[in-house]
């Protein structure tokens, strides 16, 4: 088991002004941030990030909207981060995510979901990798 995750605040939260609310619960929940970044990703850059899951119905419609406008890119780290980040953001569909949760509290819609969480520890350091060079952690 890794102790770290990676995670994105996407555009919907960001251009709705909640950047600051769903930080402050992500170190509230005893998270570390070792790597952050504010940056905008470009057509080519969502698409390559989500290329997983290219061939999915939604994959133009995702790698639209994530390129739409600013994102926060961080690299978490907790015990056991994996699992308790997808605790603390909740189900991907809002609709069915606890109460009080991240994507309960921000986010939009399936789609517009504000915050990403890795899925899994190998997925975790892929995502990671993608964001940062080993300059830019510590
Ligand atoms: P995320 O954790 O970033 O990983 C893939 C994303 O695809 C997911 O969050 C959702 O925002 C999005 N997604 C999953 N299912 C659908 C769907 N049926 N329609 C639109 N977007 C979806």
């Amino acid at each position: 088991m890794s102790n770290s995750t990676f995670t994105m605040i996407k555009p919907d939260a960001t251009n709705n002004g909640h950047t600051g609310a769903i930080l402050d619960q992500i170190i509230k929940g005893g998270f570390k941030i070792k790597a952050m970044k504010w940056i905008q990703l470009s057509i080519e850059q969502a698409g390559k990030f989500y290329e997983v899951h290219k061939e999915r119905p939604f994959y133009g419609e995702l790698v639209e909207f994530m390129s739409s406008g600013p994102i926060v890119a961080a690299i978490l780290e907790k015990e056991n981060a994996v699992a308790d980040f997808r605790t603390l953001i909740g189900a991907t569909d809002p609709a069915k995510a606890e109460e009080g949760t991240i994507r309960k509290k921000f986010a939009t819609s399936l789609g517009q979901n504000a915050v990403h969480g890795s899925d899994s520890d190998e997925n975790a350091k892929i995502e990671g990798d993608f964001f940062f060079s080993g300059l830019e952690r510590f």
